[in-house]
């Protein structure tokens, strides 16, 4: 499998904005480090997975993937162009072969424009099809991809006469109906009901297949994760803590934090004791992060060297990856 996307070393720091009263009393430039030096790529064909708790940075890595916003540092790679150094007309039609979804269907919809015209603009904004009827017609097909049939009845729907798994199918389409080669979906099924988020997951597998699609997949659900994604990522305020093949990390996870979030997966027997390893305390900011290891504070292994040292990433095998000192 050749490789779709390629990030090094990305970091994306937001520099925190203060009242003039804090800054006359605290000199120093404070930052949220949202996304703190992250390395991963993408094959093409391949589902891969960013999961991790809210707020360490997954949706600020794939706003950064797609350059909707400008990293501090590192790079992004995407079929081996440096999409960091082309000017914005270039990246525009780039862009035409990266796509997101969102986590909420109705807010990522506009509620008065009909569902057709939904789906209908990103064609105009890149100029394809030569009349309103190949474009129509090109909807229409992407409204029985998506499972929306007969096509006819959804065309002249607004978003809010649809259902939340109706709406998250016309965000699919949409994203879909510029055949790109990367979909970045964000959290797409965590605000859709648990009956019907397989139904979602399974278009979205069906699709990747028919259309010859590669997705970022960030979830903070790792039931989730483990049903769809090739390879995953755990991420921990930033950094991404443990990277390799996800039924290898489901099974058995080396990252004390990895173990505390895959323990927390519900079971559906209830006879099955879940294991719970002891994980102290809130995820602390994104403004001060602990020294050492970031996650020494909370981690029941903590030794004094991760009170200290920033453990080094560790390549355990060909594609596994784990930051952490009982590795190292
Ligand atoms: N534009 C911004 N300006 C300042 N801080 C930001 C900005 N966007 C995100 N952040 C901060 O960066 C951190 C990471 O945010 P991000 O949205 O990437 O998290 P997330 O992993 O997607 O969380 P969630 O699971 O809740 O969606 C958070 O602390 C957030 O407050
Ligand atoms: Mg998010």
């Amino acid at each position: 499998m050749s490789e779709l996307v390629k990030v090094e070393n990305l970091v994306k720091w937001f520099p925190l904005r203060r009242g003039l009263f804090s800054s006359l009393f605290r000199r120093e430039e404070l930052f949220v480090r949202a996304v703190d030096g992250i390395s991963f790529n993408i094959k093409e064909g391949e589902i891969f997975g960013l999961a991790g708790e809210s707020g360490c940075g997954k949706t600020t890595t794939a706003r950064l993937v797609l350059r909707l916003i400008e990293p501090t540092d590192g790079k992004i790679y995407f079929k081996g162009i440096d999409i960091l150094s082309i000017d914005k007309k270039e990246m525009r039609k780039l862009r035409k072969e990266m796509q997101i979804i969102f986590q909420d269907p109705y807010e990522s919809l506009n509620p008065r424009m009909f569902i057709c015209d939904i789906i209908k603009e990103p064609l105009k904004l890149q100029k394809i099809g030569n009349s309103e009827e190949e474009r129509l017609e090109m909807v229409y097909e992407m409204l029985e991809k998506v499972g929306l049939t007969p096509p006819e009845e959804f065309l002249y729907r607004y978003p809010h006469e649809l259902s939340g798994g109706q709406r998250q199918r016309v965000a699919i389409a949409r994203a879909l109906i510029l055949r790109p080669k990367l979909v970045v979906a964000d959290e797409p099924v965590s605000m859709l009901d648990v009956s019907i988020r397989a139904g979602i997951l399974d278009l979205m597998l069906d699709l990747k297949e028919e259309l010859n699609l590669s997705y970022l997949y960030i979830t903070h659900d790792l039931a989730t994760a483990k049903y769809v994604c090739d390879r995953l990522a755990i991420m921990y305020l930033g950094k991404i803590v443990e990277q390799g093949d996800t039924l290898k990390i489901i099974d058995e996870p080396m990252h004390p934090y990895a173990k505390a979030l895959i323990d927390a997966i519900p079971v559906p027997n209830p006879r099955v004791k879940i294991r719970k390893i002891p994980i102290k305390g809130e995820v602390p900011t994104p403004i001060h992060i602990p020294p050492g290891c970031r996650f020494h504070p909370r981690c029941p292994y903590a030794k004094d060297i991760c009170k200290k040292e920033e453990p080094p990433l560790v390549k355990v095998n060909k594609d596994r990856f784990v930051m952490c000192h009982l590795y190292s």
